[in-house]
């Protein structure tokens, strides 16, 4: 007896358990139109409220995997994917993921796109002209046989509940819920027939997670669904209080990305990269141990074989090509301000949500879905949590295009950074890691 819509948002709203039938009645009716849009964000209010324990979590990450097709790549091989829960200058796909396929471990990405502070990898992406990030379930697969690495948005056939539902989360405040992220996520993992995933959990003052405690509890949830779905998964919880790496905005943090691929990027970027690769190479079984994969990464950037896969992908996906070799071909801001010491001191705190904030005003993200965004925007951070900055030595540049919240980006960033008068070392990155194998 599954009720009708109006009793199973009732009986959540009540604090009740509810069952794989009432579950599957929303969201399967939910997503042949069935079950109206007021319903479900009331329903999405309830579960934020209320909570859903970790079978109930599991039920509706099936429900949502069964709203649409589940892709089968075994003819591939052992596909592996990685997917963050998001960060300020979060560009770890854009490296790890041709340097994992330049290793021999077959990669397919289903990513998405920014939102509110945290940016997507789709956009960042899209900042190589013409790159498509829009193919067929026919092309994906075509590509991931020639060449063994696709990143690309998620298709309409997958999990096409956790496309409804997000974009609904979204407009209703209803994002921030650990069984319907933890469901939002793992229905695309599964959906997308990877055999091995790496999640990179973030937590800190830049992410959905604010305490190590929150993102254990998520990491622990998504790792136990991915496996009751005979995924490997690991789950790596890494430092989102400061921005990764010193980009943050489409093509800068694109350049950022290509430096790092050539061996030249900032040293905690590089260092999420090894941990995430490393893992997905372990999982994928192309490397015995986790420092043997890390010795296969390390030789892929200094050989140059990671970089030519990335022009290998960008290619085949319609981009410009030359802009890998060239990034001084990549969309490039109007006017840079660079802002200096007022006197010397170190870099105590980098707040990555208010630098997240002030890429968003100048129109390196979106406000909501659907807006545009500026490709050519954004921030470069010239100094990080533990650096001294001499009097009147840069330590960020701002790069803008004449919008008018151009000056208020500006004061953020300012206030993005704490000073004081003594060393601090610089934070840990890597903080913990929940592995299903
Ligand atoms: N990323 C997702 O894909 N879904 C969420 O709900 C949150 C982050």
């Amino acid at each position: 007896m599954t009720g009708r819509v109006i009793e199973i948002v009732e009986r959540k709203r009540d604090g009740a358990k509810l069952s794989p039938e009432e579950i599957d009645r929303i969201v399967l009716g939910f997503t042949k139109g069935e079950v109206p849009d007021h319903q479900m964000a009331a329903f999405l209010m309830a579960v934020v409220w209320r909570g859903m324990d970790d079978e109930e979590t599991a039920w509706l990450t099936d429900s949502m995997v069964r709203s649409g097709k589940r892709l089968d790549l075994s003819r591939y091989g052992r596909v592996v994917d990685k997917h963050s829960t998001g960060g300020i200058g979060d560009k770890v796909t854009l490296v790890v993921a041709p340097l994992v396929a330049a290793c021999g471990a077959p990669v397919a990405k289903m990513s998405g796109r920014g939102l509110g502070i945290t940016g997507g990898t789709l956009d960042k992406l899209e900042s190589f002209r013409g790159y498509r990030v829009d193919l067929t379930t026919k092309e994906l697969m075509a590509q991931l046989g020639r060449i063994g690495i696709v990143v690309t948005g998620q298709t309409a056939e997958l999990a096409p509940a956790d496309g409804l539902m997000y974009a609904l989360r979204d407009a209703t405040g209803t994002v921030p819920s650990i069984p319907l992220i933890a469901s939002s996520i793992m229905s695309k993992k599964i959906a997308a027939g990877a055999h091995a995933v790496v999640l990179d959990v973030k937590v800190g003052a830049g992410a959905f997670m604010r305490t190590v405690r929150e993102a254990r509890t998520l990491a622990r949830l998504m790792v136990a669904i991915g496996e009751a779905h005979g995924l490997d998964v690991t789950a790596e919880l890494t430092a989102m209080d400061a921005p990764l790496g010193n980009a943050v905005g489409n093509s800068l943090e694109v350049a950022e990305a290509i430096a790092t691929l050539r061996g030249s990027g900032p040293d905690d970027l590089r260092e999420v990269v090894l941990s995430a690769g490393a893992e997905m190479l372990y999982l994928a079984r192309r490397a015995r141990t986790r420092a043997a994969g890390r010795a296969m990464l390390e030789r892929a950037i200094a050989d140059g074989s990671g970089l030519a896969k990335l022009r290998q992908l960008v290619a085949s996906q319609g981009g410009d090509a030359r802009m890998v070799d060239d990034p001084g071909r990549l969309p490039r801001a109007k006017r840079v301000h660079t802002l200096a010491a007022v006197r010397t001191a170190y870099v105590a705190r980098l707040d990555a949500s208010v630098v997240g904030l002030a890429s968003v005003r100048l129109g390196a993200g979106r406000e909501k879905k659907g807006d545009p965004i500026d490709h050519a925007t954004g921030v470069v951070l010239r100094a990080k949590v533990g650096d001294r900055v001499a009097k009147g030595e840069p330590y960020a540049e701002v790069h803008a295009n004449g919008r008018t919240g151009d000056a208020e980006a500006i004061e953020m960033v300012q206030r993005a950074f704490t000073w004081g008068r003594a060393a601090v070392a610089p934070p840990k990155l890597v903080l913990g890691r929940i592995a299903s194998a």
